[in-house]
């Protein structure tokens, strides 16, 4: 496993295991189980996702079982939009509580809108940099040891960092989650994001659940059969070789086990362009681009 080493000065893993959808309790823990067994050590939630609960549950009953502490596991969650402001801090001592920890190692704000607004309404801009001051505080506390946002565009990053803006962060965010693959290579975010000191993290690597375009491409398909590896393994490597983290969901033990199998080989500058060129700054999920 490689690492990614954050600004908040802790390390990590740069695959983790996606668990939106998983909702039921043996499903998790068989996911897990066979997870842990294949050597992830990253697991990606959300109060969205309805699931911290069983995942506080089944990491108490495996850990052991793996002869394995809390710190050798790092657990991302986020804040729900209908969380943000005054709620934030209840709802994070809420996912202590439901994962069974007395810390998370990496919480996001999931998206820059704040349920029950316009989404291009300015007070969204007002009200998640409350969250943030919350988000801020729960770190101090050691709460939360890395803090970061998820789908916020660079305008949404500008507000927190630049010199100047009313919403400037006290502690700047280790990590932006957006979508990122080979169809929304997003090359501008990746700069940014090197030119401030913040990591990328890429949510939906392989593209669509449903369509699988992306790994029916022959650039893909011609360079899995030149590394003798499966099209999501190339996607993969690509995206980790950008030092983009990524979280790819199965609940699927062979591709589970295909997922993390993607250290041993590496792409060529010229490969890695190849599949820069397939970009058609597609979005499969909902593009953050309007909310003000
Ligand atoms: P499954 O759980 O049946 O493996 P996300 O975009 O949230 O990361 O979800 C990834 C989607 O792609 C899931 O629907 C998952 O379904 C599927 N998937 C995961 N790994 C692979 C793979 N190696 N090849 C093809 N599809 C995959």
């Amino acid at each position: 496993m490689k690492f990614s080493y954050l600004n908040s000065g802790h390390e990590m893993p740069m695959l983790g295991l996606g668990t939106y959808k998983i909702t039921e309790k043996e499903e998790m823990f068989k996911v897990f189980k066979y997870a842990l067994e294949c050597g992830y050590r990253a697991f990606d939630t959300a109060q969205m996702y309805g699931n911290e609960e069983i995942i506080g549950e089944t990491l108490e009953e495996l850990l052991p079982k793996f002869n394995l502490k809390r710190a050798d596991v790092f657990i991302t969650s986020k804040l729900m939009t209908d969380q943000h402001g005054d709620k934030a801090a209840a709802a994070i001592d809420e996912t202590l509580r439901k994962l069974r920890t007395d810390y998370i190692d990496l919480f996001l704000i999931h998206w820059p809108y704040v349920d029950g607004l316009e989404r291009s309404d300015l007070k969204n801009g007002e009200i998640r940099a409350s969250s943030w001051k919350f988000l801020e505080k729960a770190c101090i506390a050691g709460k939360i040891k890395s803090i970061g946002v998820s789908n916020y565009t660079i305008k949404h990053l500008d507000e927190m960092l630049k010199d100047g803006s009313p919403y400037k962060a006290r502690i700047r965010p280790a990590i932006d989650q957006v979508e990122f693959h080979p169809y929304l290579y997003q090359k501008e975010m990746l700069d940014y994001c090197d030119e401030n000191g913040m990591t990328l993290e890429g949510y939906s690597p392989l593209g669509s659940p449903k369509s699988k375009d992306i790994l029916e491409e022959e650039v893909i398909k011609n360079l899995a059969k030149k590394y003798s590896k499966q099209p999501a393994q190339i996607v993969l490597r690509w995206e980790i070789q950008h030092d983009v983290i990524v979280i790819p969901k199965s609940a699927n033990p062979e591709r589970i086990k295909a997922n993390i199998e993607v250290f041993d080989f590496s792409l060529s500058p010229a490969e890695m362009e190849s599949i820069n060129a397939l970009n058609k700054n597609k979005h499969y999920a909902s593009d953050p681009v309007d909310i003000a």
